[in-house]
C-alpha cells in the first residue's frame, strides 16, 4: 500500500504592489497567521515571519534577539537569532542599544533618526531609522523584533500598531508550545 502524506504549505506570501503600508500590513498578516497555524517550532515560524516583513516592506535589516544566558555565565543578554539582511551584532546587553533599552523598558521603542538615540548600536552603516519591540512570555520579556531602515523615520504609528499585532502572534504561539 502506498501512503501519499499531504503537507500543505504556503509558498508564497502575496503582498499588493503600489498600495498603502496599511494595506500592505492588513493583506501580510492574516496570511503569516495561516502560515503558522500547524507549525509548532518557533524558529521555523519566527523566520518565516521575518523573511515575509523583508519581502514586503523592502527593510535593511529584520530579526530578532532572544534573552539568554550570558557568555560570562553572570545574568542574561540579547543573543541574535534569526534574521534577514546584514552581518549582525551576535550579543547585546540589558539596557544597551535600542534593543537593550527596549528590553529593559518593557515597551516598543520607535527611533526615527539613530544618531539621536544615546548608546545606538550601529550594526550597519546603512541603518537610519529602527522600531524594536519587546515579546513577553509569562510577563517577561524573552525576545525582542527588531527591525532597520535606510530611511529616516520610516516607522510610525502604523508600523507600532501592526508589528504589535505580529508579536502578539509570536507571544501566542509561545504561550500554547510552552
Ligand atoms: N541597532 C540595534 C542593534 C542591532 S542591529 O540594528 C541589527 C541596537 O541599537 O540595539
Amino acid at each position: 500500500m502506498n501512503y501519499f502524506i499531504s503537507t500543505k504549505m504556503i509558498e508564497k506570501i502575496f503582498i499588493p504592489d503600489s498600495v498603502s503600508k496599511e494595506e500592505k500590513y492588513a493583506a501580510l498578516i492574516p496570511q503569516l497567521k495561516s502560515l503558522t497555524l500547524n507549525e509548532p517550532d518557533m524558529i521555523a515560524n519566527i523566520s518565516n515571519i521575518i523573511a515575509a516583513l523583508t519581502d514586503a516592506f523592502n527593510f535593511l535589516w529584520v530579526g530578532v534577539y532572544k534573552v539568554g544566558p550570558s557568555l560570562n555565565g553572570i545574568g542574561k543578554e540579547l543573543v541574535l537569532g534569526p534574521y534577514q539582511g546584514p552581518l549582525a551584532c551576535t550579543r547585546i546587553g540589558y539596557g544597551k542599544g535600542v534593543c537593550g533599552a527596549a528590553w529593559k523598558q518593557r515597551e516598543i521603542i520607535l527611533v526615527p533618526d539613530v544618531n539621536n538615540f544615546p548608546g545606538h548600536i550601529a550594526c550597519s552603516s546603512f541603518s537610519r531609522s529602527e522600531i524594536v519591540l519587546p515579546v513577553f512570555h509569562d510577563g517577561e520579556v524573552t525576545m525582542v523584533l527588531d527591525i532597520d531602515s535606510e530611511h529616516l523615520a520610516a516607522f510610525d504609528e502604523t508600523d507600532k500598531k501592526y508589528l504589535q499585532q505580529i508579536v502578539v502572534l509570536i507571544e501566542e504561539k509561545l504561550n500554547v508550545d510552552a
